[in-house]
């Protein structure tokens, strides 16, 4: 299973990747445009900045708009994987740019119903969006084993992996899923690393250990102050 970061911020890719928790890199059309600057440079930075693959979405409607777009995206740099949306025109740009050998991630699906004709076009990821479902009252963890077994049944050379990942709950239930991978916003990030139990159970127990008279905590302490 593979992590990858859902951000466009070089200052979070490098936080992050030093905590070994980023394998590629989903941007979207709004992570983009809350970066400084022109949104091209900072998808090649991006890019340049992760060794994985790296997500960029496509901004038109139309197919044609949409194809050419994602041809352009693709050539940003080599590790540019294109998002195209999970709708009808997304399909038949997603079937034009695979068969170009451009690596494609499907967005946006909700439903695993979604992904039945995509399973037939060789994309490389398929992004099942889970946190988004609970602001409309459907979060239902059971779709994600749902679309890994949909895709598997169907013959799907696609990795599915599961988006919109609001909080540490979602993330586990992604993995439980049996997601190939997950994309987690650094926001998310925070709230495991800093979770304010592991900070209150240390506080108990420094405390504890530090009403122990200091000729005791001595010897405990000294350990390994001469390696
Ligand atoms: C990922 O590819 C999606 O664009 C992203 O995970 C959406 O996250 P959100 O629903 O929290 O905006």
């Amino acid at each position: 299973m593979q992590l990858f970061l859902d951000t466009a911020s070089l200052a979070d890719i490098e936080r992050l990747a030093k905590l070994g928790v980023v394998d590629g890199v989903t941007t979207n059309p709004a992570l983009l445009a809350r970066e400084d600057g022109d949104p091209v440079a900072q998808l090649r930075a991006v890019a340049r900045a992760v060794a994985g693959p790296v997500s960029a979405q496509v901004t038109h409607e139309g197919e044609k708009e949409m194809v050419a777009q994602g041809r352009a995206l693709a050539d940003v740099a080599p590790n540019v994987v294109v998002k195209i949306p999970a709708h009808r025109a997304g399909l038949a740009v997603a079937k034009t740019l695979a068969a170009e050998r451009i690596d494609v991630n499907v967005t946006l699906a909700f439903d695993p119903a979604q992904l039945v004709a995509f399973a037939r076009v060789p994309v490389a990821y398929i992004s099942l969006i889970f946190g988004r479902t609970e602001d409309f009252g459907a979060g239902d963890r059971e779709r994600i084993a749902m679309a890994k077994r949909i895709l598997a049944q169907l013959g799907s050379p696609s990795k599915l992996l599961v988006a919109s990942i609001r909080n540490p709950g979602h993330l586990c239930a992604a993995i439980e899923g049996g997601a190939d991978v997950i994309t987690v916003p650094p926001s998310t990030w925070d709230l495991v690393f800093d979770h304010p139990f592991t900070a209150r159970g240390l506080e108990d127990f420094q405390r504890s250990w530090n009403a122990l008279p200091e000729p005791r905590r001595r010897a405990y302490e000294a350990l390994g102050e001469e390696r």
